[in-house]
């Protein structure tokens, strides 16, 4: 077994997550962290603090998607209008503080080869933050709109996740790197006809024949030498991901695999899964353990502002609560740094590690239903988390909002403070109806922070959906929106330079072209007893699926279960999962739960089914919630119900 820096890291670890059950105060915290070397001011919640948020600028929108429907009467600069209803990401910052990378969907461009025509389809453009225009008069800018086919060869789709380099000068998008041939995006010097967009390749077989490994949410390292990666795998009808990290090599010349263009290459790619270390379960006869100080890296989420840590979405510690995770680079070590029962998973750590600012949907109950109840160790969760995961959005609905977190992150009774609570700037910033969607992004100067938003639209609301639609208050009835929101009392930070990190990660596995991918590590079925760290124990019983090729259903009784003083969990509950049909994504989900917690004081919480349990149709991908019968969380009489179906 390899792992590293567990002892250093349970003490504190440990305590934070017992004294959150208890809601203990500061003080409390404090104090056992205390002794371990860890900064006392990082302990000591931050106050909240003013935002001011304004909408940031976008191409005017076009009536419709017909070609030629975005005339000059619509956008007199001829700089082409966007789709009504078409996604956009907002990027990060330029290194001036002053403009944001974005991509956007062109739409109702003329025919080529007219004036305008380069306006359609998904670009990559600039947008100023300042309230100021470019020579042309736009507040924005198309870096890729015209760039000629051969400086494009090979290239993708350009939307997800823009994120440009320190220099300004590229810019990660899709799975392409854009260059504007030397020149900072922004400056007038940047042109089409200077630009490249270069596509990524991933070697993944022993000759380098083939188009390479299908990888997805990348994130660039503030080295921006590497970069980090996911990619999906699916073994016997399962769905899975395992997260990477590698280099970024320029070869103008590439002799194998397709496309065969000028390409970026990852070499030296580390997995982030090591099947031969500690997992978050471990087995010894008929005992179970859970080891929340396993690196259970799930999709990857980007990195510390400097650098040093990995962030992702991890293995739960609690049931049903889906959290964020920091690992170091080098030593391994893992902090936890959500862990209020809403669901996280977009986070972006600011360039001085002092802050993040994370996409949670805490402000909206939405999983509360599920995950109100502390403390209840994450045993179901080896059938449930796709279902528990699956239930934060409603399709293309989500219910995120951006919290600002100091480094530490959730503790106590400090869980943050939402960025756009109260009406500051224009109206509707704070209506949940706009609700965020991915990647927030930090300035440079760690002063201001871009996020983006999406109104619902059908079919998540009108015709048969119960919830009525709300009328967008954006240019164009536009149903996406960029917003930037500026915390008005900070001073900006100098930016540090960042060490180029090694390629070697060493808790992680050097990935080997061809080599099969691996199979995540689950306890095999049977009857197993876990034992509470403080008293108590819970009888287990695992039931593998007919193929074999998992766990499809988890019972669990609790008997006087203890894992933190004076908290006591009593009750039963079972989760069975089976795929249906062929399909890797789409489950169907009995559940039965009957558990009540007591402690400390008067605190109390329970979690129970309806008499006929309570059955979900979800499907990861379309993340539209269906259900008969209930599940209900109760905490200190607060009671917490499920969506209604459909919405
Ligand atoms: C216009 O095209 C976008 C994709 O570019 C699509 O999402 C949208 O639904 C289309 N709108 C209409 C009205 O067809
Ligand atoms: C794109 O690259 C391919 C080789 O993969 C080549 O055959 C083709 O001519 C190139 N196209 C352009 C426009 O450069
Ligand atoms: C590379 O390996 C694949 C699969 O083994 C094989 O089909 C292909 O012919 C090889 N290509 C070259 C150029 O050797
Ligand atoms: C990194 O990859 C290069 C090939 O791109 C190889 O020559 C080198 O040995 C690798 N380094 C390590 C540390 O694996
Ligand atoms: C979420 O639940 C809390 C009680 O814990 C309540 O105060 C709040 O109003 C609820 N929020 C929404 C959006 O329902
Ligand atoms: C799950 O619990 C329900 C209600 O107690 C019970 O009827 C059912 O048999 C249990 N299922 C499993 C697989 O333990
Ligand atoms: C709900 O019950 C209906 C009627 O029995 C059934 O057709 C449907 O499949 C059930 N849905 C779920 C999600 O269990």
């Amino acid at each position: 077994m390899r792992y590293y820096g567990q002892n250093t890291f349970l003490a504190p670890c440990l305590m934070a997550y017992v004294l959150a059950l208890l809601s203990a105060t500061h003080h409390v915290l404090a104090s056992p962290v205390a002794a371990t070397g860890v900064d006392m001011s990082l302990l000591f919640p931050p106050e909240p603090e003013s935002v001011h948020i304004v909408e940031l600028p976008l191409p005017p929108v076009s009536p419709s998607n017909e070609t030629g429907a975005c005339t000059l009467s619509i956008n007199p600069h001829g700089t082409g209008c966007i789709g009504k209803d078409a996604e956009l990401r907002n990027g990060n910052f330029l290194p001036d503080n002053k403009h944001i990378v974005a991509s956007v969907t062109f739409a109702g461009a003329p025919d080529v080869p007219q004036p305008g025509s380069a306006y359609s389809g998904v670009q990559l453009i600039v947008i100023k933050t300042d309230g100021r225009k470019f020579p042309n008069g736009d507040a924005w800018k198309c870096i890729t709109c015209g760039i000629p086919t051969a400086r494009r060869n090979g290239s993708t789709e350009l939307l997800e996740y823009p994120q440009a380099f320190r220099d300004g000068r590229r810019v990660l998008a899709g799975n392409n790197i854009v260059d504007c041939g030397g020149a900072v995006l922004s400056s007038p010097k940047c042109v089409p006809e200077r630009a490249h967009i270069y596509p990524i390749y991933w070697t993944n077989t022993v000759n380098g024949s083939g188009p390479g490994g299908a990888i997805r949410e990348n994130r660039i390292h503030p080295d921006n030498v590497h970069m980090g990666f996911s990619s999906f795998t699916s073994t016997g009808g399962v769905l899975g991901q395992f997260a990477y990290f590698g280099r970024l090599v320029f070869n103008p010349f590439p002799v194998t695999g397709e496309p065969r263009v000028p390409r970026y290459e990852l070499h030296n790619v580390t997995r982030l899964y090591d099947p031969a270390a500690l997992q978050p379960f471990s087995v010894h006869g008929g005992k179970l353990t859970i080891n929340p100080e396993a690196l259970s890296v799930g999709e990857l989420r980007g990195f510390s502002g400097s650098g040093d840590e990995i962030i992702y979405v991890g293995a739960n510690r609690e049931s049903c609560n889906t959290d964020i995770f920091a690992a170091n680079i080098d030593t391994g070590h893992v902090r936890r740094i959500t862990q209020h029962p809403g669901y996280a998973d977009p986070i972006d750590v600011s360039p001085d590690n002092k802050w993040s600012v994370i996409l949670d949907t805490r402000s909206t109950n939405r999983t509360m239903f599920m995950a109100a109840m502390r403390g209840i160790p994450p045993l179901t969760d080896l059938v449930s988390s796709t279902a528990s995961v699956s239930i934060r959005n409603n399709g293309q609905r989500r219910f995120f909002q951006p919290w600002l977190l100091d480094s530490t992150g959730d503790r106590g009774e400090y869980l943050g403070q939402q960025l756009n609570a109260h009406e500051t700037g224009s109206e509707s910033v704070n209506d949940p109806e706009w609700n965020a969607q991915a990647d927030p992004r930090w300035s440079w100067d760690g002063t201001q922070i871009a996020y983006y938003q999406r109104l619902t639209v059908p079919p998540q609301c009108g015709g048969l959906n119960p919830l009525p639609c709300p009328a967008s208050t954006s240019d164009g009835e536009r149903s996406y929106r960029i917003m930037l929101a500026t915390l008005t009392a900070r001073k900006p930070v100098r930016l540090r330079p960042v060490k180029r990190v090694s390629d070697v990660i060493p808790w992680g596995v050097p990935y080997v072209p061809g080599d099969p991918t691996p199979v995540r590590w689950y306890p095999p079925g049977g009857a197993y007893t876990v034992y509470g760290r403080v008293s108590g124990y819970a009888d287990v019983t695992l039931i593998e699926n007919s193929g074999g090729t998992g766990l499809e259903t988890v019972a669990v009784s609790y008997h006087d279960y203890s894992d933190a003083a004076g908290v006591v969990l009593t009750g039963s509950e079972n989760v069975t999962s089976v795929h249906v049909g062929e399909s890797l994504t789409l489950e169907r989900v009995e559940w039965y739960s009957d558990l009540t917690s007591i402690g400390p004081g008067s605190h109390s919480a329970s979690k129970v089914t309806s008499e006929d349990g309570f059955h979900l149709l979800i499907d990861m991908m379309e993340t539209e919630f269906v259900a008969n019968g209930t599940l209900t969380s109760t905490v200190d009489k607060v009671v917490y119900g499920q969506p209604e179906n459909y919405t």
